[in-house]
């Protein structure tokens, strides 16, 4: 890809994350039973139908990657096919018309061409997100899928999440689950909109960053991450199952930590088992938002639990910084993670 010119994007990512847009996308549309081209259109209100069956039925589901800005100015972007993958799997579960890899991919690429002088310097990225709706006029159709849908990608230049590197504060919910058993995997609307009044309640009623959903003691995922728990030489996380949303970024951790020697344990795991563990070790959210971020105390049932001195522990930060340098190509690209 092309060089960037970094200085046009740095206003933009003094906006909080996911609130400047840059002006064009890429969308293209899906009737009579295939998709439609792809066209280039400027950023800006879309034509929907009152009766899309988006508003309606909740059939949408999106994507979250970034692009960065290389050392020598290129472009890249951060495990493309996974998120395309990912992406694919969610069009499935809402019964949406799953969107060509290949498509999906241009598309992607298009945007972040377009992009060029929007994109920070790393540790801004350029925010993607893919979004897919079912725009079928038809709100009897609450027991079928919409026949018509649409496809857009949108771009954001991101600074960081969570602003300011310090320790999150996480309240543990441990009676609801964020979304249901077989869907919590799809990166959908609904899932987020199902998490919303407890990280709500989370920031109003204990100064919560994000709520850790743990139903009945069963650790599973924040409202927008996924969680290990780390330590010198060991990180512990959930193993996938279709309950919660197989991150991109939870891959990519347990890949880095495996090879930089730690051990990684994927396996259930308790509420009590996090307040034994932070009694010496970590913990941490991952996400492509999120990157690696750390965690500085639990609230649970009132109470505070703090994680070590309250900031970010030394193993998240090396795990983090390993992350990060590889996202933004300072490291060389072992993994063959950035195209
Ligand atoms: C992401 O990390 O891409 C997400 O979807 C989280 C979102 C709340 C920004």
């Amino acid at each position: 890809m092309e060089e960037v010119a970094p200085e046009a994007a740095k206003a933009k990512t003094a906006a909080p994350f996911g609130t400047a847009f840059t002006s064009r996308m890429t969308l293209a549309r899906y009737s009579d039973g295939q998709w439609q081209g792809v066209e280039n259109v400027p950023v800006g209100p879309l034509p929907l139908h009152p009766a899309s069956h988006v508003l309606h039925y909740g059939s949408t589901c999106f994507e979250g990657l970034k692009a960065y800005r290389m050392p020598d100015g290129e472009v890249k972007i951060f495990r493309l096919d996974q998120h395309v993958a990912r992406f694919q799997r969610s069009a499935a579960l809402l019964c949406l018309p799953q969107p060509p890899a290949d498509m999906m991919e241009a598309m992607i690429r298009e945007v972040v061409a377009l992009a060029r002088d929007d994109i920070p310097e790393a540790p801004g990225a350029l925010y993607l997100r893919p979004t897919l709706i079912g725009t079928e006029e038809n709100i009897g159709a609450a027991g079928a899928p919409s026949a018509e849908a649409m496809v857009y990608v949108l771009a954001s230049p991101v600074g960081d999440y969570f602003a300011g590197g310090r320790g999150l504060n996480i309240l543990i919910e441990d009676r609801e689950m964020r979304s249901t058993p077989g869907f919590g995997q799809a990166k959908t609307g609904g899932n987020y909109a199902s998490a919303l009044r407890h990280v709500v309640r989370a920031r109003k009623e204990h100064g919560a960053d994000q709520v850790l959903f743990c139903p009945n003691g069963d650790v599973q995922e924040t409202g927008a991450s996924n969680f290990f728990l780390i330590d010198d030489n060991r990180l512990l996380t959930k193993p996938l199952d279709p309950s919660f949303l197989h991150g991109v970024t939870r891959d990519s951790v347990i890949t880095l930590a495996r090879d930089l020697g730690y051990e990684v344990i994927e396996r259930d795991f308790t509420v009590d088992e996090i307040k034994d563990w932070i009694r010496t070790g970590e913990a941490a959210l991952s996400g492509t938002a999120a990157v690696l971020s750390g965690v500085g105390a639990f609230i649970h049932d009132g109470t505070r639990y703090q994680v070590g001195d309250g900031g970010v522990g030394p193993n998240t930060r090396k795990l983090s910084e390993a992350l990060r340098a590889l996202q933004s190509g300072r490291t060389p690209d072992r993994f063959g993670w950035l195209s």
